[in-house]
């Protein structure tokens, strides 16, 4: 029987060794939840690296490794300590990343990165060539993972294969001062089907292919060598249902069985019932506008002090790629900012920002939504942002208030939250006041309208029309055949 098989540079699942035993954690990130609820109903295989490098794992751990990932349905691709700071930290993290979020100035082109990119993208196509019968369906995502369409074509092709970008594509003129364009390009048109988050992305990536690569273009279809590429958008969503139950759940419990967290914010919240809570959940990345936030926010208490002593912006910051030395230096800056603030504003019964940095359990992710009166969601550039979706899934009396980037892609769907320019501090803070004071009444009719949207087009559907987009590219090819 024909299966899927997801492929991805990071499984659903993170392996650590601690103490010599394996401690297998959730992956954190926008394509590890989205994909982790199609795959779990699936009966395909993902596959990805497993968290640790083969320099890590003797023989023994090795075969523990395979059993415990083959539990949750995956296989991993081997990768040394050299692939992951070339392929991963170098050319993935401190070339493409950078460059495809327009932060030009923390771009790397270093030829020993890209020669170990295109080593690891062939070690990925020998590990899905091993999987992979005459049938199957291959889905390729993201921009660790650009050329494996290309080179599982070459093996295979006739074979369906997918590629989804979970981060934007830049526009041409930041694309063309990229060295290895035209590799790029080619590597990923190996796909029959190209998906993007939004309309704008894809636009860009179809100006690159006709001016970079000279190719015909006929709508949003590409004819590159005997094939028709198609290139589409498909909005991210989420699982609603998992978070919207989990909220609800969440709000049902006796005091005594609530997390010791909510048990804190409670505790908190219940004295004074004028205070608020403003949350942000990102991973901490340069990309999050994280500092920008924290200057708003200080500017907000500043032009705003009435609000000070009943406001509290909660932070949390997952880590995230803190061997690049952008990521360490935001580390710096951000710590650096919440603690001057805490020191400005700091009293003895109030603390302005409660920052964490770590990754917190599920059920804390949600006690954290279900508190917040306000979600201040400030990327400077982001593919989607699932958090801005999760935040709204879990307000099960349809109050709250969003505040979201423009520069997220979730935004082109998400018009009735409160859209902000991240690089506009003076509206920020404006904003700000203006999610505090908003009457319920109009809280609550927004996010009916945000609510209704996200149930209708969530995570499973997202993944259908992805499938079924791919599965009509079958027919296009056979129009050029025959023509
Ligand atoms: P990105 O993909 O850039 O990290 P997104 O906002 O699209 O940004 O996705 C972040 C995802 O990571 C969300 O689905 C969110 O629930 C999840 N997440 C954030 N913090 C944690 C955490 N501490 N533990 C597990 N998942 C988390
Ligand atoms: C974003 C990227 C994913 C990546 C995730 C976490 O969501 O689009 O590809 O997996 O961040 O980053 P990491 O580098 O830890 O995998």
């Amino acid at each position: 029987m024909s299966k899927t098989i997801i492929v991805s540079n990071r499984l659903p699942l993170q392996v650590k060794i601690e103490n010599d035993n394996l401690e297998i954690t959730p992956s954190v990130g926008g394509l590890a939840t989205g994909m982790k609820s199609v795959h779990s109903e699936g009966d395909g295989i993902w596959i990805g690296w497993s968290g640790l490098t083969e320099e890590e794992l003797d023989e023994s751990l090795k075969k523990k490794v395979e059993q415990e990932v083959k539990k949750e349905k995956c296989a991993t691709v081997p990768l040394t300590q050299e692939d992951l700071e070339h392929y991963y930290f170098g050319f993935s993290n401190r070339t493409l990343w950078p460059l495809f979020h327009y932060f030009m100035e923390y771009t790397e082109f270093e030829k020993d990165y890209w020669d170990s990119y295109v080593t690891v993208n062939k070690k990925f196509a020998e590990v899905v060539l091993k999987h992979a019968e005459k049938g199957d369906t291959i889905w390729v995502h993201d921009y660790q993972l650009l050329l494996l369409p290309g080179l599982i074509r070459e093996s295979m092709p006739d074979i369906s294969i997918g590629f989804f970008l979970h981060i934007p594509f830049p526009s041409y003129e930041i694309f063309r001062t990229f060295p290895w364009r035209e590799e790029v390009l080619t590597g990923m048109l190996g796909a029959d089907l190209l998906g993007f988050h939004t309309y704008d992305y894809e636009r860009h990536f179809l100006s690159s292919i006709k001016r970079i690569l000279r190719l015909d273009v006929n709508f949003n279809e590409i004819i590159y060598k005997d094939r028709v590429v198609k290139v589409d958008s498909f909005p991210m969503g989420i699982d609603y249902n998992k978070f919207h139950k989990a909220a609800k759940e969440n709000m049902d419990r006796l005091p005594a069985e609530r997390s010791d967290l909510q048990q804190r914010i409670d505790d908190h919240f219940m004295k004074d019932k004028e205070a608020k809570l403003i949350l942000s959940i990102d991973r901490m990345d340069y990309t999050k506008g994280i500092p920008n936030r924290i200057r708003a926010f200080e500017y907000f208490l500043n032009k705003y002090p009435e609000f000070k002593q009943k406001v509290r912006l909660v932070m949390l910051a997952v880590p995230s790629r803190s061997n690049v030395p952008q990521y360490q230096l935001l580390k710096k800056e951000t710590d650096e900012l919440v603690g001057r603030i805490n020191g400005q504003f700091a009293t003895v019964s109030w603390t302005p920002i409660w920052y964490f940095y770590r990754s917190l359990p599920f059920d804390n992710l949600i006690d954290l939504y279900t508190s917040a009166d306000v979600a201040l969601i400030t990327p400077v550039r982001d593919g989607m942002n699932l958090v801005a979706k999760e935040y709204i899934a879990t307000r099960v009396k349809k109050d709250g208030v969003l505040i979201l980037s423009e520069m997220a892609g979730a935004a082109k769907e998400m018009n009735e939250a409160l859209l902000i320019n991240p690089n506009n501090f003076e509206a920020m803070a404006d904003t700000l006041k203006q999610a505090l004071e908003m009457p319920v009444k109009e809280q609550k009719k927004r996010n009916t309208m945000l609510q209704k949207r996200l149930r209708r087009y969530s995570i499973d559907k997202w993944a259908a029309e992805f499938f079924k987009a791919l599965k009509a590219t079958q027919n296009l090819g056979q129009v050029i055949v025959a023509s």
